[in-house]
């Protein structure tokens, strides 16, 4: 019943620190000690940073002494003056020797025998490693390792078996044997067994409980372990536990700086894992020996080891080698690498590499050549399918049947265009909306500004209509509508190319830069005038007459010199009849559209006097055609006009620039003017050419002398004064036929813009 407890304290001994350093005649490649210092103990080797001897200066500090006790024989080492014994000392761990818990009980379950385990490194340069596992014998046992100092922890296991039959040899997961593992960086532990049922069910075959931490490489389970005596003398001889060891508690960056910084020559540092800092050293590549003596990294001789082609010559360097090829002999001489080859075989390998490689050239070549030829080739068919698509071919047809009179028209090539907008680019963009997006393009040959209108999808039954837009836009030839110079029609879609103009819309003008100076009512006249005059001379030059169908101030576009220019005739026939481009539209134009029109679907040209009307109310008023902040009365500036001139309030709605800059009874006949174009019955309205007429004679009003003057400072160049050109200009006979519309659209969809003649 006696109840022992071991504590296996170490000591701090202050020993005697590092001895000399100077007088290190080492003979290369051979020392593992300092100078005068015995190597082994026993049969242990003792290398540096240990040595044997205690305060005799062979060790690196006083923890690093080993006390070769040699009243033992063979003699024994231990770490310092403590009673650890050493079996084993390597690179990064030291072996002690193990001592065993135990506990054993007689038949009546009374505690016979109990040793505990209490092993402490705190103050030392070890730890336990994590290798180790706390092991567990018995069948009737539990037991707990309680860690502290550096890691706090506890753990343990449960081993029970009910007759040793169950016993497994070599099985440690609980019957009969457990284990359990532990953490990094452990200084101090100790061992508690207990126990569940007193043994009394197992006593006949295993009276006793044993606990232990060891490496579990070296131990293997036995069941003749369970009345093994040696276990109750509290050595497992052949089971050792396995120490880290480090030098210092400074980590490498910390230590490098300092005088006693352990890493010589050729070694590198490496820090501790355990998280408790210290660091060891380690010989850089291509050497070997103890890192912590003076040039005790030595050069390994890789050439001994033969790693050089059987032809090849090896070369020792430090920390390194070479290969080379002997005379007669070609390649790196690598045995991992191309090895050496005698140089009669390498003329045919050469020859036959550059015949390979001028093979293959030719065929990457003759290959590429194809393949480019096969693409340029697809590339022209997907052309010509689109430009016969695109009804190409009838226009061709059409234009070649009308000889010189449209010479102006040009196909031009997807190429060229391609180029002219610089491939399309996002900054060459002037507008897009529901047709498709206008671009700015730069023709080379000759150079000219275009506009570059590229359509959306485009119907198969359009391709008619538009071909025959086409051939009439290019024919139209007045200097206030737009010039179509030609188009392209082997891209997918249609692209129209129009001239260039260069001052936005007028839309933009009155409701966006309505204050700049040119805008005077005089320059509005004038522009209202030139408009006009473009609706008449599209209403009257041809037998059916060409309706725009679409005349709203944001189609009014204006040049360099502010002159009018009519745009978008049947490009807005491009828009594909889907809901949304339909809403969009109305939307868009619902404030001009002639309400007569919308509702009998009769298309006559009274619809472009009515919506000519609404623009010209717009410039007078700086209105809006349609606002959404006004009271319904004044929603549509179409009624609000027609109602403000009827309570004879037209001056209160007019711009206050225009009321300033017109003379009153001006105003009052432009206003019955505007009037007149918004009868509802288009019989009631004025034809185009009235309108022009009267708007003429309206500009010869006396102004006041003051406007006057303005207008001749700001607006020089500007004035047209002469109306005569209007009417002066040559249409085509065979155009005038009208022989390109009529057998188009039923006139069910008339929110479709666009266009010449009644559907
Ligand atoms: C010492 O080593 C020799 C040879 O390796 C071996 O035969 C001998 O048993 C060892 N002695 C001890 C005490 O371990
Ligand atoms: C060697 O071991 C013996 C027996 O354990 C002990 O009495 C003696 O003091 C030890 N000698 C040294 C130098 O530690
Ligand atoms: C130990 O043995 C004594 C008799 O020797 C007995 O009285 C006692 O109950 C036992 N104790 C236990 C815990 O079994
Ligand atoms: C370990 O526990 C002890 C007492 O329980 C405490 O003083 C010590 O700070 C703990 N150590 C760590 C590292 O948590
Ligand atoms: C325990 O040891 C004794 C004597 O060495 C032996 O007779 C007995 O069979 C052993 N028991 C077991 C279970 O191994
Ligand atoms: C255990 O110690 C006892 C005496 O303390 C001794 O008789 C016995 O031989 C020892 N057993 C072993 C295996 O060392
Ligand atoms: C070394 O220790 C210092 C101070 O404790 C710390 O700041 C540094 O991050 C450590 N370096 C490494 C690599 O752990």
């Amino acid at each position: 019943m006696s109840q022992q407890s071991i504590f296996f304290i170490l000591l701090l001994c202050l020993l005697l620190a590092l001895g000399s350093t100077s007088a290190e005649s080492i003979s290369k490649g051979t020392s593992i000690t300092r100078p005068n210092c015995q190597s082994k103990c026993g049969n242990l080797t003792v290398p540096y940073p240990f040595g044997i001897g205690l305060g005799t200066g062979c060790s690196l500090g006083s923890w690093f002494d080993v006390n070769c006790n040699t009243s033992f024989t063979p003699p024994r080492p231990f770490i310092g003056t403590g009673n650890l014994e050493i079996l084993d000392i390597s690179a990064n761990t030291l072996k002690i020797k193990n001592w065993v818990a135990s506990r054993c009980y007689n038949q009546f379950g009374n505690i016979t025998q109990d040793n505990k385990v209490s092993v402490d490194l705190a103050t030392t340069p070890f730890t336990f490693s994590d290798i180790n596992k706390f092991s567990v014998l018995g069948c009737d046992e539990f037991a707990l390792i309680a860690g502290s100092e550096g890691r706090n922890f506890t753990s343990g296991c449960v081993s029970v078996c009910s007759s040793n039959r169950d016993l497994i040899d070599g099985d440690c997961s609980g019957i009969g044997c457990c284990q359990t593992a532990i953490p990094k960086g452990l200084k101090r532990f100790n061992t508690n067994l207990g126990t569940l049922y007193s043994h009394l069910n197992i006593w006949s075959f295993a009276p006793c409980g044993y606990a232990f931490l060891g490496d579990p490489d070296s131990f293997r389970f036995s069941v003749s372990d369970l009345n093994d005596t040696a276990f109750q003398n509290r050595t497992i001889e052949n089971v050792p536990v396995v120490l880290d060891w480090v030098i210092g508690t400074q980590n490498c960056s910390e230590a490098q700086g300092s005088s006693d910084f352990a890493c010589l020559q050729n070694s590198y540092c490496v820090d501790s894992d355990t998280g408790l800092g210290g660091y060891r050293c380690s010989c850089s590549e291509g050497y070997e020996g103890n890192p912590y003596l003076s040039l005790g990294c030595i050069d390994i001789n890789e050439c001994e080891t033969n790693p050089c082609d059987e032809n090849g010559i090896c070369t020792n360097i430090q920390g390194s080698y070479t290969c080379s090829c002997a005379n007669g002999y070609w390649g790196d001489g690598r045995k991992d690498g191309r090895g050496c080859i005698t140089k009669n075989h390498q003329f045919p390998l050469i020859k036959f590499a550059l015949g390979m490689s001028f093979g293959l050239l030719a065929l990457v070549i003759a290959v590429t050549w194809l393949y480019f030829g096969i693409k340029k080739r697809k590339l022209i068919n997907l052309r010509e399918k689109f430009f016969r698509q695109n009804g190409g071919l009838l226009l061709k047809q059409q234009l070649s049947s009308h000889d010189g009179s449209v010479k102006s028209t040009r196909i031009f090539t997807a190429e060229e265009l391609e180029k002219a907008t610089n491939h399309y680019a996002d900054d060459r963009i002037l507008g897009r909306g529901g047709y498709g997006t206008v671009y700015k393009g730069i023709l080379l040959d000759p150079h000219q500004i275009v506009a570059i209108k590229k359509s959306r999808i485009m119907d198969q039954c359009q391709i008619e209509q538009f071909i025959n837009e086409v051939i009439i836009l290019t024919q139209v030839n007045h200097r206030n509508i737009v010039k179509l110079l030609g188009c392209c029609l082997e891209t997918e879609v249609p692209l129209l190319v129009y001239e260039y103009v260069s001052n936005g819309t007028l839309f933009n003008h009155i409701h966006n830069n309505g204050g700049i100076s040119w805008f005077s009512w005089d320059n509005r006249l004038r522009i209202a005038t030139e408009a006009a005059g473009a609706l008449a001379y599209l209403h009257s030059a041809a037998a059916k007459p060409i309706i725009h169908r679409d005349v709203k101030s944001p189609n009014v576009l204006l040049d360099e010199y502010y002159n009018a220019k009519i745009s978008d005739f049947g490009a807005s026939r491009l828009v594909p009849i889907d809901q949304t481009q339909v809403t969009t539209l109305v939307q868009g134009t619902l404030g001009y559209l002639d309400p007569e029109y919308f509702q009998t679907s009769q298309l006559t040209e009274k619809s472009d006097v009515y919506s000519f009307g609404v623009v010209l109310a717009e410039l007078m008023t700086a209105r809006k055609p349609l606002s959404n902040t006004k009271t319904s009365k004044e929603k549509s500036l179409a009624t609000f006009f027609v109602v403000s001139m009827k309570e004879n309030c037209l001056f209160q709605i007019l711009d206050p620039r225009v009321l300033k800059e017109g003379s009153l009874e001006q105003l009052q006949a432009v206003g019955e003017l505007v009037k007149r174009c918004l009868k509802l019955h288009g019989e009631e309205r004025p034809t185009m050419k009235e309108v022009v007429t009267e708007l003429e004679s309206l500009r010869k009003f006396t102004k006041h002398p003051w406007v006057q003057q303005q207008v001749q400072e700001e607006a020089v160049g500007l004035m047209s004064e002469e109306s005569s050109d209007l009417y002066t200009v040559t249409i085509d006979p065979q155009f005038s036929t009208g022989e390109y519309s009529g057998q188009h659209n039923s006139g069910t969809t008339p929110l479709i813009y666009g266009g010449h003649g009644p559907r």
